[in-house]
Formats: structure tokens, C-alpha cells, sequence
């Protein structure tokens, strides 16, 4: 719906500045007298926090009971585009059964610290992968008619003083970094709202950013939905507005409405400003009703694809002379707090009151002979020799010995950072104590981000679990009983001590000011150019067989580069692989990291199938930011496409000469042809990205019209599925910036 002006003149300012200022800490403003209906948000991003009385944005007071799914920490490595879609739909489902028009998530954030609390809620340390689960998570949420609210925009890296610390980066490292993903889902998915972050960016808080509410996020990327703040993030409310902010949260009550009418009586902010702010709002609003009931929906369904979620995510860090699977008819010595009280979700706003939490030990004693041994307490860090006595005689007769480590609730969460990277002593302990038997000894981990393993050669075998949700039990053991056989990779390297990672020394070190010293270098692309040893690399993960990779064949077409390779799996097991696809810029005369993912797919293999991939990437792809010239740069030149089983092991590779085509901008509207869009190559990634290509694809391939379907004119899109919205997002980004700089 279009809210007109003449409707905006009508409504009284008090109105105005009431609508602008939530209400009730989940609602936005209710008006009956003009009409105007409140919608209801809630948390994310990995299950729903429903408060139905008292409202916190801790996660303090409990909410109504819904599936906890994986964290985004975990489910980022499925590198998994389909099952991000398909949590999204989940959560969208769940969200419409309980009225709710705005789910608060994705969180896409980078993970630039080990230490930063927040970790375990945002996917990943690379903007690709961050992208590209993002946009499926909006994708998913989105089609069940739920909008969501990406956040936090941006570069909200740390807990600690996170309302008032400056995060202090250089551009070229934010849009290449800390923007990007933000910038992909914008122009890719169309969000419903985006949440801009506590912090403030180079001294200016978010929420009052012109430059980057309104400059970069409108201005660039076309962005036309709604911008709230984090709850508690307007510092000056008349300021935000003038930024670009449309919707203050949860809201000051009468004090935030009463500081926009005392700006506008001052003339501080100008009325229509402010009509800018609430006609996003009520288009918002009006956009995204909830059904008028409540509806029952199927949490045992979710449930289940919830497990399924969490056991294709997990990664086998480590598997030496094969200890897992674990064969059934071995007796197992089950140790460590956290296999009977699991930690399976993250504390803070987005704490699930979970539905049905499976519990690790119970799982695995259904499975075979199993045993329990405390080994250690969560409460504290302290060892008892005690429990480590008993853990020893109850490993004893075991044929193999799994123990549960990792993060206790009180290490890790919203609100604060942490202070190490290593498991507390007393597990530490028992690790070592146990694995001096001489047994196979298995470590699962529940963590919500990297951890240091200095007792990694010592054990056998390593399962990352991150933060599993509340199917943790069964998921945990449908891979260790080789029922599901592991395919998640790391999103994140695990160096080998905290010291190793750029951001140490320095990371929340001033109270004040957050400095991005090492700039483009975050994660795998600073270990890889300092040739530093890590404990596992990015994209690192192992299976129960084997892959083999062959064949790489590469066509370069106007902006555009094909890349195909054939995947066998050459074990005797079913199996997924990732083929995770970097680029090596070998051209510019710039700084740049050694490789950068640009791709990935995840492909699905009986023992001894072959599948081809094929993946596309375009000059965006083989870009960099040239912060004098504000502009993005693809230069002429070389580069290696290189595939790799991880960011380390890289098992093709061949060098491509590339030249962007730089061709006059074309203004292309409704009425533009589709075969005349063929003749421009510099709007391939506008086409990609608004999702054109892909149906042009489609009916070609599936039709033999291709020649009626270059005979029509972009507004008769209809006849094939291409909805309105489609061309808009393509109209606005070919014109924009044909197709280059976007
Ligand atoms: C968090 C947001 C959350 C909001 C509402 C804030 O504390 O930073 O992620 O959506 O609370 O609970």
C-alpha cells in the first residue's frame, strides 16, 4: 500500500511521533482512530522468544515454548543453502502460527574475535558465506508472508561497552568485510527491516549514521524497508530520525514521542522527515500483518527437522584409525557434565524456552551399552580429583570413551565478551587424565565459538557441535553412530591459541574505541597471508568417506565466469560434499588476502556417483574496494579459481585471464526486452542477484521458447513467474549501478 501524503498531512504530529516509537517493547504503535493496526516482533534468530507478558531483551523472562534450532554457528557450516531456506520456512511457520509479523534475525554479523560474546548468533568470519546463509534464511522466513529484521547494522563486533564503543574501520575493510553481507541480502532478499547496532562506527553511533542508514543503505543499495534500532540503541532519538532510523525500540514511551514534537516545534527536525520515517512504518506494518488467531502448528515436525539441521552441521574435526562411527555392539564410557546437561543454545535475547530437549546420554545409551561419569562439574573450574577418580573406573571396561566438553553457559552470551579461548581446567583435566588409558577417546564440544585444543593429540577423535538446540542428544548421536554421516565445515578458523588471531591484545582493550587494526585480514584471509599454522582451517571438515575431485573446466562470457568440476565419492558410504570455491586475485597492485571464498556447493553422493558442479561467478566476485575512488574494482588481469575441501587443501585449481567489460550505462525499464538484457554483460550480476537469471534459466531449459521469451518485454514478466517485485529489485539495481559496483 502506498501511504500518500494527503493521509500523512491529516494524521496530528503527536500521532506521528507516537507511530516512530514502539510500544510495549514488541509492538509498533496502534492507532484505531486512523486506522493503523500494531504488528508484534520477537526474537530469533534460532527459534522463537514469544513473550507474552513481561518483555526483556535478555532473555530473562520466559516466553511461550517453541523448537530451539541450532545456532547460526552451527548452522552456518552445513554450508547448506537449501536447509537455511528451509529453517527460515520453519521459523516463519512458527512465527505466523503465533501472530508474530517480524522475526528478529538473521544475525550476520562477522566473527572477528574468538572472544566476542555474541559469536555463537552470527553465521560466520567470511562475508560470502555470512551472505549467502543469510539470504536464504530471509528467503525462508520471508515466503511464509513473516518479515524479518536483519542485525545489527554493522560492524557490531563486541559485547562489552557495546552501547557507546566506537568501532573504528577503515571503508575499504567495512564494505569488503562488515558490510557486504548486509549489502548482499538488501539487494538479494529484500528484507522487511533491518536493525541498525549499538555501537557507533568511526565516532558516529549507528543510530544516528546518516551515512550509513541513509547514504549507503538507501542511497546505494536501494534498500526501501524499515530501519528499527536495537532495543535501547537510540541515544538521540530526533537525530536517528534525521539519520534514517524509522522506528525507535522498544521506545522511551511519552519521553521519545515528546523530544520529535519539541523537534519539530523547534524546527530541529522537519516535518516531512519525520512523514519519511512513518510512512516506512505503516508501509511496514501494512506489509506484514499477522492472521487474526493464533494456529496450532506442528512442533514434532519441527523438531525434527531441526535434528536433521544440526547432525548435517556438525564437523568432525578429528577421526584417527576411524574410532567413529561407533559400532553399536561397543560398550562406550559416557563423561562429562554436559552429556547429561547439555549445552545446546546461547544466552541473552535469542534463548528459546525449547520445546523438547533430547539429552546426549540418554540418546547414546539407546544405543549401545553405555556408562556415565560426572568427570567434572559445570559450576565451576575447580577439579575434583574425585570425579576424575570415578571417571577412570567407569571408563575402564569401556571399548571406546566419549567425553563432553565445552563452554558453560556462564563463559559465553549476549551482553558480555569473553575473557579466554580454552575450556575450563577441570575439563581440561579430565581429558587428559582419561585419555593417558590408552582407549579411543572421543571429544564432543558444545561451544558457541572457536576453543583451543592443546589436548588434541591425545585424543582419537573430535565432534563440534557448537550450539546443537534442543535436538542436541539425537543429533549428536545420529553422527556418532554413523547414521548421519558428517558434512559440516568449519565457518570459522580455530587457531591454535588465541594469541595467534589479529584482533589480540587489542580486542576490547579501549573502552572507548574498538581499532580494526588488521583491516581486510579478518579470519583465514589474516592467517593465510601471516603463513600461520591453525588448528583447523576455515571450510575444514571431515566425512565417513572419501571425495575425489576432478576435471575443472572454466568459461569466461562478458562478466561472468562458469566454473564446473566433477565430485565422485569414492568411499563406501553416503555422503556430502562441499566444494567450497576461492579466488586468487593475482592482478591488482593492492593489498589482498591469498584466497577469498566466492562459492560453495554441497552435493549429495552415493558411494562411487559422480556429480558436476557448476558455479558462477561474476566481476563482483573478483573485485576489491578502492575506498579513494569509492567505487568497487575488478582489474584485467590473472586469477586462480581454485577448489578446495577447505581453505588449506586445495585440490584444483587453474588461472583464468579475466577483463571486465566496462560498457556505457543502458537505461533499461519496464519495456526492455529480455533478449536485449542478453547483450549487456555488465548486468549479469544484477540479474543474478535479483533473482531474474535464475527464472530466465529455468524456462529456458525447461521450454523450447526461448525465442518468445527474448520477445518479451520485462513487464509481461508476469506470464513466466517473474513477479513485479523481481523487476523493481532488477530496474533498481541495473540502473543503479549497471551492474558493476553492486
Ligand atoms: C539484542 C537484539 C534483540 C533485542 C530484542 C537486544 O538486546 O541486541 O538482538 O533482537 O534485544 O530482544
Amino acid at each position: 500500500m502506498e501511504i500518500t501524503q494527503s493521509f500523512l498531512n491529516q494524521l496530528p504530529l503527536q500521532d506521528k511521533a507516537a507511530i516512530v516509537c514502539g510500544h510495549h517493547f514488541w509492538f509498533t504503535h496502534e492507532n484505531l482512530k486512523y486506522g493503523i493496526k500494531k504488528v508484534m516482533m520477537t526474537d530469533g534468530p534460532s527459534g522463537l522468544r514469544k513473550q507474552s507478558s513481561s518483555g526483556d531483551a535478555l532473555g530473562i523472562n520466559n516466553s511461550v515454548q517453541a523448537v530451539s534450532f541450532p545456532a547460526s554457528a552451527l548452522t552456518a557450516c552445513s554450508f547448506d543453502r537449501r536447509s537455511i531456506e528451509a529453517l527460515g520456512e520453519h521459523l516463519g511457520q512458527a512465527a505466523r502460527a503465533e501472530q508474530i509479523s517480524l522475526l528478529l534475525g538473521p544475525g550476520v554479523n562477522i566473527k572477528r574475535s574468538p572472544l566476542a560474546g555474541r559469536n555463537f548468533e552470527y553465521f560466520s568470519e567470511d562475508p560470502y558465506l555470512t551472505g549467502e546463509m543469510g539470504v536464504a534464511y530471509v528467503n525462508g522466513v520471508q515466503s511464509q508472508h513473516v518479515g524479518v529484521s536483519v542485525k545489527h547494522f554493522a560492524a557490531n563486533n563486541r559485547e562489552n561497552q557495546r552501547f557507546t564503543a566506537s568501532s573504528d574501520v577503515d571503508e575499504r575493510s567495512l564494505r569488503e568485510i562488515y558490510l557486504a553481507a548486509f549489502e548482499k541480502i538488501v539487494k538479494k532478499a529484500a528484507p522487511a527491516t533491518l536493525m541498525c547496532s549499538y555501537n557507533a562506527l568511526n565516532g558516529t553511533l549507528n543510530s544516528q549514521n546518516h551515512w550509513l542508514l541513509t547514504d549507503v543503505l538507501r542511497q546505494e543499495w536501494g534498500f526501501d524497508g524499515l530501519v528499527m534500532s536495537d532495543w535501547g540503541a537510540v541515544a538521540d532519538h530526533t537525530a536517528a530520525i534525521k539519520a534514517g532510523l524509522d522506528l525507535e525500540m522498544p521506545g522511551k514511551g511519552a519521553e521519545s514521542e515528546q523530544e520529535i514534537i519539541d523537534a519539530v516545534h523547534d524546527g530541529t527536525l522537519d516535518e516531512h522527515q519525520l512523514d519519511n520515517s512513518v510512512r516506512r512504518v505503516l508501509r511496514t506494518v501494512h506489509q506484514w500483518p499477522a492472521p487474526e488467531s493464533s494456529m496450532d502448528y506442528d512442533l514434532e515436525e519441527q523438531h525434527q527437522f531441526a535434528r536433521q539441521l544440526a547432525a548435517n552441521s556438525m564437523v568432525l574435526l578429528k577421526n584417527k584409525n576411524q574410532t567413529l562411527p561407533i559400532d553399536q555392539n561397543e560398550t562406550v564410557a559416557v563423561l562429562g557434565e554436559l552429556a547429561v546437561k547439555p549445552r545446546f543454545q546461547g544466552g541473552g535475547s535469542s534463548h528459546v524456552n525449547a520445546y523438547r530437549v533430547s539429552i546426549p546420554y540418554d540418546e547414546i545409551s539407546q544405543r549401545s551399552n553405555a556408562i556415565y561419569g560426572q568427570g567434572y562439574q559445570l559450576a565451576d573450574e575447580t577439579t575434583h580429583e574425585a570425579l576424575i577418580e570415578q571417571a577412570l573406573e567407569v571408563a575402564k571396561d569401556a571399548d571406546k570413551v566419549i567425553i563432553f566438553a565445552g563452554y558453560p553457559e556462564s563463559y559465553e552470551s549476549e551482553g558480555f565478551d569473553k575473557q579466554k579461548m580454552t575450556l575450563p581446567t577441570n575439563q581440561i583435566e579430565l581429558i587428559k587424565a582419561v585419555s593417558q588409558m590408552g582407549k579411543p577417546v572421543v571429544v564432543v564440544l558444545q561451544n558457541g565459538s572457536a576453543v583451543e585444543m592443546p589436548w588434541i593429540d591425545q585424543v582419537s577423535a573430535v565432534l563440534e557441535t557448537y550450539l546443537a538446540g534442543e535436538t542436541v542428544g539425537e543429533a549428536t548421536a545420529d553422527v556418532l553412530y554413523g547414521d548421519v554421516n558428517p558434512s559440516g565445515k568449519l565457518a570459522e578458523t580455530f587457531p591454535l591459541k588465541l594469541e595467534d588471531n589479529p584482533t589480540f591484545g587489542t580486542f576490547g582493550m579501549d573502552h572507548d574505541h574498538e581499532r580494526y587494526h588488521e583491516g581486510i585480514y579478518v579470519g583465514y584471509r589474516y592467517y593465510d597471508v601471516k603463513q600461520k599454522n591453525v588448528l583447523f582451517p576455515f571450510g575444514y571438515g571431515l566425512s565417513y568417506t572419501k571425495f575425489d575431485y576432478q576435471n575443472i573446466r572454466i568459461r569466461v562470457t562478458g562478466n561472468r565466469v562458469r566454473v564446473q568440476f566433477d565430485v565422485t565419492n569414492v568411499g563406501d558410504r553416503s555422503g556430502q560434499a562441499v566444494a567450497e570455491i576461492y579466488v586468487a586475485n593475482q592482478v591488482s597492485e593492492v593489498e589482498k588476502p591469498i584466497r577469498e571464498l566466492k562459492n560453495f556447493d554441497k552435493v549429495d553422493l552415493a558411494p562411487g556417483e559422480t556429480r558436476t558442479v557448476t558455479a558462477i561467478l561474476t566481476d563482483r566476485d573478483l573485485s576489491w574496494y578502492n575506498q579513494d575512488q569509492g567505487r568497487w574494482q575488478c582489474d584485467a588481469g590473472n586469477y586462480a579459481i581454485q577448489i578446495g575441501t577447505s581453505s588449506r587443501n586445495l585440490v584444483l585449481s587453474q588461472v583464468i585471464k579475466f577483463t571486465p567489460i566496462r560498457q556505457p550505462h543502458v537505461q533499461i525499464t519496464e519495456n526492455t526486452y529480455v533478449g536485449e538484457l542478453q547483450k549487456y554483460p555488465e548486468l549479469q550480476s544484477a540479474l543474478i542477484d535479483s533473482g531474474l537469471d535464475a527464472v530466465i534459466q529455468r524456462v529456458t531449459q525447461e521450454s523450447d521458447s526461448a525465442r518468445l521469451l527474448e520477445n518479451m518485454p520485462l513487464r509481461a514478466g508476469v506470464m513466466i513467474g517473474i513477479d513485479r517485485a523481481m523487476v523493481s529489485r532488477f530496474l533498481q539495481l541495473a540502473n543503479q549501478n549497471n551492474g558493476y559496483n553492486g
